[in-house]
C-alpha cells in the first residue's frame, strides 16, 4: 500500500488526465454492462410480445451505445497511455538522476547488468502496471459491481445462490497471488542475471578470446539462460493453474443457476429474458474475476519492480555534501593528508596513517609496488571515498566541509584506465570544459601532443572514436584524456600512470605535455617508471598502504632503502628493457 501511495505521487501532476480517463473507462464499462439488459428487453418485450416499434427503438439504441463505447474506449486508452508514459519518463529520469549522484562504492558493489535492469526492465514493468492494469482494474471492478447489482435486481435468491461459490474463488486468488509475487521477483532477478553475464562477456570479449574461453562462457550463459527458463516456467505454471481453477468454480456456479433458474421460469416466477440476461451477467462476472486475478499478478510483479526502483532512489550516496557545505573558493593548491587511514572493506586497510603535504605548485610523485595504495591516495583527494580516519585539507580547508562540485571542479585527473565516450574526438576533449571555445580545445590537444595524430585521422577532430574510444590506440586515448584534463585547467592535478601505456618516444612527447601542464599546479604523479619521477619535488615511496620513505630522488637513492633498490633494478635493466615495471 505504501508502495502504491508512493507511485501515486508520480501520477499526481497528471491528475486531470487521470480523472478524464477514469470517466471514459467507467462509461465504456457501463456500455458493456448494458448489453445483457438489451438482450433481456429483446427477448421479453420484442420477441415474446412481438412489438415492432420496440424492436426499432432497441436496434437504434444498440448502435448508439456501441458508438459511444468506441469514443470512450479511445479516450481511456489514449489518456492512460499518456499518463503511464509520462510517469515512466519521470521515474526513469529520477532514477538516472539519482544514479548519477550515487558514490563510486555503490557501483563497485553491484553488477552493471543489475543496474541497467533497474532502468530498463523494472521501469517497463511499472509501466504495464500503471497503464494496462489500471484500465483493466477499473473496468473490471465496475463491471463486477454493476453485474452484481443487475443480478440482484433480476432475482435476489438466485443471486445469493450464485455468490456462495465466490468466496472459494477469492480464496484461490489469494493463495496464488502470493506465490505469483515471489515467482515474479525470482523471474526479474534471473532476467537481470542474463543481462549481467551478457554485459560482462561482451565487454570482456578480448579476454575470452585470448584465453579461448568461448565454450566456458557459452556454458555459463547456458546455465543462466536455463535458470531464467525455470523461473519463467514456474510463473507460467502458476498462471496455468490459476485460470482453469477459477473457471471450474465459475462453471459450478452456472450449473446451479441453470438448474434453479430454470425451475423458477417453469414456475412463472422469472421471465425467460431475465434468466438469459442473468446468465450473461454471470458469465460476464467470470471475466472480471479472471482478469482481476491476472491484473493482480501483474501488479504484484510491478510492485516488486517498484520496490527495487525505490530501493535505488532511497540509497543515500556515501559521499555527499554535508549540511551547510560551502563552495571551495579558487585554491592555490596546498594539499595535506593528516593521519589519514582508509579501508575499502572493513578490516582490510588500504591506507594506514598517511601524512603528507604538497605545497602549491609542487610535484609530488608516488611510487611503490602494485597494490601499495597509490591510486587509493589519488581517490581520496576528489572525495571519491572519504577517509576512515584523519582529514584531508586543501589550502587548510577540510575537504569534507566544502561542496563536492566546487572541490572536483578544481581537480584534474588522468586516471590509470582512461574512459572515453562514444562520440568525436572534439566532444571528448570538450568534456573537460563544456563552455570552451574551439581554439581552446585545439590548444589543449596541442599541449597534450595529440593534435598531430588527430589531424592525421580522416575526419580530424570530428572523427568518431567508437565506444570507450575503441578505435584509438592506448596511447592516443591517453593523450585525449590528458587534453581533456588540460582543458579543465585545474589547480590540483592527479596523473595516475598517465604515460604507462606509451612507448618511449610518445612517452617523451606526453611527458613534455605533462611537464607544461604541471607548471603552476600542485601535481600528484603516480608512476611505475622511476625515470618519470626523478624531477619531483618530493617522492613518496609506498608499501602496503604506508609511506615508507619520503624525499628527493637524490636523497632517496643515497639512503639505500626501497626506492634505491627499485631504482637500481630499473637502472640495471635499462639497456635491454628501458621501462621494466616494479
Ligand atoms: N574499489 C576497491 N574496492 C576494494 N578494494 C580495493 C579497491 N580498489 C583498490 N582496492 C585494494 O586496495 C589496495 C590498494 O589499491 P590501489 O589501487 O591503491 O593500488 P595501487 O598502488 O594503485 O596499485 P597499482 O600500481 O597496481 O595501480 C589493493 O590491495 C587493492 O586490492
Ligand atoms: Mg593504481
Amino acid at each position: 500500500m505504501n508502495l502504491y501511495k508512493r507511485l501515486l505521487t508520480y501520477v499526481k501532476p497528471y491528475m486531470f488526465q487521470v480523472v478524464v480517463a477514469l470517466g471514459c473507462i467507467i462509461l465504456a464499462a457501463a456500455a458493456n454492462l448494458y448489453v445483457p439488459w438489451i438482450i433481456k428487453d429483446v427477448i421479453d418485450d420484442v420477441l415474446t410480445a412481438k412489438d415492432m416499434t420496440m424492436l426499432n427503438i432497441i436496434a437504434g439504441g444498440i448502435i448508439i451505445v456501441f458508438l459511444l463505447r468506441g469514443v470512450f474506449f479511445y479516450g481511456q486508452t489514449y489518456l492512460m497511455a499518456f499518463v503511464g508514459q509520462r510517469v515512466i519518463i519521470d521515474i526513469r529520469e529520477a532514477l538516472y538522476r539519482h544514479l548519477q549522484r550515487l558514490s563510486l562504492s555503490y557501483f563497485e558493489t553491484r553488477r552493471t547488468g543489475a543496474i541497467m535492469s533497474y532502468i530498463t526492465n523494472d521501469v517497463a514493468a511499472l509501466q504495464s502496471a500503471l497503464v494496462e492494469s489500471v484500465i483493466e482494474m477499473v473496468t473490471e471492478a465496475f463491471i463486477l459491481v454493476g453485474s452484481i447489482i443487475a443480478m440482484f435486481v433480476l432475482h435476489w435468491k438466485l443471486s445469493l445462490l450464485t455468490f456462495t461459490t465466490l468466496p472459494l474463488v477469492f480464496q484461490a486468488i489469494n493463495i496464488f497471488g502470493r506465490k505469483l509475487r515471489s515467482a515474479g521477483t525470482v523471474m526479474q532477478e534471473r532476467a537481470a542475471d542474463i543481462t549481467s553475464v551478457l554485459q560482462e562477456t561482451v565487454l570482456a570479449v578480448r579476454v575470452i578470446k585470448s584465453f579461448v574461453r568461448e565454450d566456458y562462457e557459452i556454458e555459463r550463459f547456458g546455465r543462466e539462460n536455463y535458470h531464467n527458463f525455470r523461473a519463467q516456467m514456474k510463473s507460467s505454471q502458476l498462471m496455468a493453474t490459476l485460470t482453469p481453477l477459477i473457471e471450474f468454480l465459475a462453471a459450478i456456479g452456472v450449473t446451479v443457476i441453470i438448474w434453479y433458474g430454470g425451475r423458477e421460469v417453469i414456475n412463472g416466477n422469472l421471465t425467460s429474458g431475465a434468466l438469459i440476461a442473468f446468465l450473461i451477467y454471470v458469465v460476464n462476472l467470470t471475466n472480471p474475476v479472471k482478469r482481476l486475478s491476472r491484473v493482480y499478478g501483474n501488479v504484484q510483479k510491478a510492485l516488486a519492480a517498484a520496490q527495487r526502483v525505490f530501493d535505488v532512489l532511497d540509497t543515500r550516496p556515501d559521499i555527499e555534501d554535508m549540511p551547510g557545505a560551502t563552495d571551495l573558493p579558487p585554491i592555490s593548491g596546498e594539499v595535506s593528508f593528516n593521519n589519514v587511514s582508509f579501508e575499502y572493506k572493513p578490516g582490510e586497510p588500504a591506507l594506514v596513517d598517511i601524512s603528507l603535504t604538497a605545497r602549491p605548485g609542487q610535484m609530488v610523485a608516488i611510487v611503490g609496488p602494485s597494490g601499495a595504495g597509490k591510486t587509493t591516495i589519488a581517490n581520496l583527494i576528489p572525495r571519491f571515498y572519504d577517509p576512515t580516519a584523519g582529514t584531508i585539507t586543501i589550502d587548510g580547508t577540510d575537504i569534507k566541509t566544502v561542496t563536492l562540485a566546487s572541490l572536483r571542479r578544481q581537480i584534474g585527473i588522468v586516471p590509470q584506465e582512461t574512459m572515453l565516450f562514444n562520440g568525436t574526438v572534439y566532444e571528448n576533449i570538450l568534456y573537460g570544459d563544456l563552455g570552451a571555445s574551439r581554439e581552446a580545445v585545439i590548444a589543449a590537444a596541442k599541449a597534450a601532443n595529440a593534435d598531430n595524430f588527430i589531424m592525421e585521422m580522416s575526419q580530424g577532430y570530428e572523427t568518431q572514436i567508437g565506444e570507450r574510444g575503441a578505435k584509438l590506440s592506448g596511447g592516443q586515448r591517453q593523450r585525449i584524456a590528458i587534453a581533456r584534463a588540460i582543458l579543465k585547467n585545474p589547480s590540483v592535478l592527479i596523473l595516475d600512470e598517465a604515460t604507462s601505456a606509451l612507448d618511449t618516444e610518445s612517452e617523451a612527447l606526453v611527458q613534455e605535455a605533462l611537464d607544461k601542464l604541471m607548471v603552476g599546479r600542485t601535481s600528484f604523479v603516480i608512476a611505475h617508471r622511476l625515470s618519470t619521477v626523478q624531477r619531483a619535488d618530493v617522492i613518496l615511496v609506498m608499501e602496503r598502504g604506508r609511506i615508507v620513505e619520503t624525499g628527493s630522488h637524490a636523497a632517496l637513492v643515497n639512503t639505500g632503502g626501497l626506492y634505491s633498490k627499485l631504482y637500481q633494478i630499473q637502472f640495471d635493466s635499462r639497456p635491454e628493457a628501458p621501462a621494466k615495471e616494479v
